[in-house]
């Protein structure tokens, strides 16, 4: 069934972005983190990324993600492609990830502000162009983009939901 294969291609991609995109939370109840931008100030009197985004939460985000993408590359057969699609996707997420916090400063939105539809993309966005930029990395087909588009806000919002419940994020987006 089409739809099926459009579910497995999905996830044997996305699974380690995602992975990556929802590990700094769970981090961050553990290690209070430093913050990336080191606490600087831009020229506007905004803070550069703000404490929202942290070294640690960054480094294990692309630890998990590469560890997410080996697993999927053994369980095809040892495949490296997916093993460099997990690390790309799992950088190029959290790069979309930090991009879209610096421009929320810009804005004047401070950390953990909503930005809708945003928040819940800038990882797959990310993701989806250090993969296609990566020669050797799989790359999803366009229903497959598509699908991705449709089912992560929804997948965000529910995440962040349950984060919030479990007492893991003080907002529940
Ligand atoms: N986090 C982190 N390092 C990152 C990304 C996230 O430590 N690179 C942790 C932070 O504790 C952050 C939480 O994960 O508060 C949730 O991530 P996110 O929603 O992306 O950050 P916000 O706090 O909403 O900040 P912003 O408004 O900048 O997106
Ligand atoms: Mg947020």
């Amino acid at each position: 069934m089409d739809i099926l294969r459009i579910l497995i291609d999905f996830l044997k991609i996305y699974i380690s972005p995602m992975v990556a995109n929802g590990i700094p939370v769970v981090v961050s109840k553990f290690i209070k983190g430093r913050p990336l931008d080191r606490g600087k100030y831009l020229s506007d009197g905004k803070r550069i990324l703000g404490d929202g985004k942290t070294v640690e939460g960054t480094i294990f985000a692309i630890l998990t993600g590469t560890l997410m993408g080996a697993i999927i590359g053994i369980l095809n057969y040892y495949s490296l492609q997916y093993c460099f699609t997990g690390f790309l996707g799992s950088l190029g997420g959290i790069l979309g990830d930090i991009t879209k916090s610096f421009f929320k400063r810009r804005i004047g939105i401070e950390r953990g502000g909503m930005l809708p539809l945003v928040d819940q993309l800038d990882f797959y966005l990310g993701s989806t162009l250090f993969i296609y930029l990566c020669p050797i990395c799989a790359h999803p087909s366009l229903d497959v983009f598509l699908f991705g588009i449709i089912i992560i806000p929804l997948l965000h919002l529910s995440t962040n939901y349950i984060a919030f419940k479990l007492h893991l994020k003080s907002v529940p987006w």
